[in-house]
């Protein structure tokens, strides 16, 4: 992509936010992020004119095929809102057995997975800078290994909550993407946010608690601390894992 190309990538990228046609309904939908766009650095702009190619999907109608994406069959895990992305990429480098698909709209973060991707040259990774809402139906149903949402934005104030990601609308439409047995994990250091999304995940048939007790889960040696994370716990803040199984609803 030369500068120019990337400018109208960039546009056009969001213009298929700007009006959803979720479930057959046309609205204008709530999203639960605002982009701040912050700025991007000189080696982040480069990454996203020489290195998308190789890591970036393009969000659009086309349905995305696992296999064509990364050129073999492999676990496929999507993270969505991977913010900086330090910790998807030490996922990607720790399980070179497994895929790994990152959804984020903040393109600074993306242009440092890019570059990360493309520093230790990472074969099993790729990204796309969309609304995960949006591009969710571009992937096959019973494609994911794993579905993982680490810290998705609090939206603390309760004139906001409607903003808040994991909402049973969002929920239904993550299931069928999983396979059978497929795990749905949400990690969270908001006290009532964590009670809300053990709620609406505890009430959906499909999905069977895979923590002991089943409760909230101890978080699992595969997830490494995020910056949200990080910055939290020098807050003091505690945080609450969520872990859910596709399974067979019973009857
Ligand atoms: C609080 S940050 C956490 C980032 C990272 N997971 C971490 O723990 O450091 C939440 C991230 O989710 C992203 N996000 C929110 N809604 C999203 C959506 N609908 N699609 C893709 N990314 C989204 C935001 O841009 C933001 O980077």
């Amino acid at each position: 992509m030369n500068t120019d190309d990337t400018m109208k990538f960039f546009s056009s990228t969001f213009s298929v936010v700007e009006d959803s046609n979720i479930g057959g309904e046309a609205s204008r939908r709530i999203r639960s992020f605002v982009r701040r766009e912050g700025r991007m650095t000189r080696a982040q702009r480069r990454a996203f004119v020489e290195c998308w190619a190789r890591f970036g999907v393009d969000a659009g109608a086309a349905t995305l095929e696992p296999e064509w994406l990364f050129g073999r069959r492999a676990p496929l895990v999507l993270e969505i809102g991977f913010g900086d992305g330090e910790s998807l990429v030490a996922m990607a480098m720790a399980h070179p057995e497994m895929d790994y698909l990152g959804i984020e709209v903040h393109r600074p973060g993306i242009g440092h997975v890019l570059l990360r991707a493309e520093a230790l040259d990472l074969s099993n990774l790729r990204v796309m800078c969309a609304d995960a809402v949006e591009v969710l139906r571009q992937l096959p149903d019973e494609s994911l290994a794993r579905i993982q949402i680490f810290f998705p934005d609090p939206w603390p104030k309760a004139r906001h909550h409607k903003r808040r990601l994991i909402q049973p609308p969002f929920v239904k439409m993550l299931v069928p993407k999983l396979r059978w047995a497929g795990q749905l994990h949400v990690a969270t250091d908001c006290e009532d946010y964590a009670h809300s999304i053990l709620n609406v995940l505890r009430a959906v048939p499909e999905l069977a608690n895979v923590a002991d007790g089943g409760g909230f889960a101890s978080r699992p040696a595969y997830r490494p601390l995020t910056r949200f994370e990080r910055r939290g716990r020098r807050l003091g803040h505690e945080v609450w894992d969520m872990l859910f199984a596709r399974s067979q609803p019973e009857v």
